[in-house]
């Protein structure tokens, strides 16, 4: 089994990013033959167009996975732009890739109600994702709901491709973690880097404190029943819990008598003791150990490319 997956690096980690991607990708890494995580600086070029912010959020990304867990003897880490093969593989299949399934894309075009720059690159950012996963021939890419379309628009292009110039790709399957379903922001929608809703990873206490006590709810009184399946506190809450602690939670909400001041205290204890492990972990990482990681895992990712870009050209009558 080999598991692919990837992430842009257009600001620092948080809970949505951490259980909709890095954990599940980190256990599945544990059973796969093989496992590659990158950090695709390429796609964040559609949104952060500052020199100094991206070269800091991608050392970020490669510092906050390792301080999640990814362990670099099992998983390729490395930056996408190190590899030139994915622009090169994306280019050739655009060249296959219906505009009607583009136009159908619906990361697009709520990036776009967003107020992000319609470029042509934010158009085509799902063939790089499909040249991402189809160059390392991946079987399993495992990706919050979000991402799922982009997974299927991957499928369409290699079979397109597959049906054009001959068995080249690998069908890859999107593997959609429970736990992954969207995790809510401080607002209550999805949690996103965008929306400025987040609670990051490593930020500062005060950062998370903050994050946290600000989480929106209804207006209820300390003594009033509450609903936790409609109650952001409990959502985030409950992704830190086994099922039998989450029910016995969301019992205490239902109860009434506490406020929701409380929970979020209770959240935010919980929040620091789950992390604890792992923000000590990245404050001792070195710069130097993680970009001989990068360089490793680049050089790795390398070859695995060049096997598969030798069979694309050969395909297409360019070898
Ligand atoms: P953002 O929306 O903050 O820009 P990304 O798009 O970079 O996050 O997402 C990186 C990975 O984390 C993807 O696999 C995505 O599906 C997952 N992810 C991001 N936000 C959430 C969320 N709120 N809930 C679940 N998974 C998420
Ligand atoms: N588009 C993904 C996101 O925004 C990131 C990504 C790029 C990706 N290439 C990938 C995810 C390949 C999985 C596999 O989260």
């Amino acid at each position: 089994m080999r598991v692919l997956s990837a992430i842009q690096p257009s600001g620092s980690l948080h809970l949505g990013n951490y259980f909709g991607s890095i954990k599940p990708n980190v256990e599945l890494a544990k059973k796969a033959t093989q496992s590659l995580y990158f950090i695709v600086d390429l796609h964040a070029l559609t949104t952060v167009q500052d020199p100094k912010k991206l070269s800091q959020y991608r050392l970020d990304a490669a510092m906050d996975l390792l301080a999640c867990g990814l362990d670099p003897a099992k998983t390729t880490l490395f930056y996408q732009s190190a590899v030139p093969a994915h622009a090169e593989l994306a280019w050739i299949l655009s060249t296959v890739s219906p505009m009607g399934l583009f136009e159908r894309a619906v990361s697009y075009k709520e990036k776009v109600e967003k107020g992000i720059a319609a470029s042509v690159g934010l158009f085509t950012y799902p063939v790089l994702m499909a040249a991402d996963i189809l160059l390392y021939q991946a079987e399993i890419v495992p990706v919050g709901r979000d991402q799922k379309q982009h997974v299927e628009m991957t499928r369409d292009i290699a079979m397109k491709f597959n049906n054009t110039f001959g068995e080249t790709f690998t069908m890859p399957e999107p593997k959609m973690m429970d736990e992954s379903a969207v995790v809510p922001g401080t607002d209550g929608q999805k949690m996103s880097k965008s929306y400025g809703n987040t609670i990051s990873l490593f930020g500062t206490d005060a950062e998370i404190k903050k994050a946290i006590m600000g989480i929106t709810t209804d207006s209820k009184d300390v003594g009033d029943p509450k609903d936790p399946e409609t109650c952001t506190v409990y959502q985030i809450h409950k992704l830190f819990l086994s099922a039998q602690e989450a029910v016995a939670l969301a019992e205490r909400y239902k109860a009434g008598g506490m406020g929701y001041g409380d929970a979020k205290k209770m959240l935010l204890e919980t929040y620091m003791d789950a992390f604890a492990p792992m923000r000590e972990k990245r404050a001792a990482l070195k710069q130097k150990d993680v970009a001989a990681i990068l360089a490793h895992g680049a050089k790795e990712a390398t070859e695995m490319a060049t096997t598969t870009m030798d069979a694309v050209r050969a395909a297409v009558g360019l070898s």
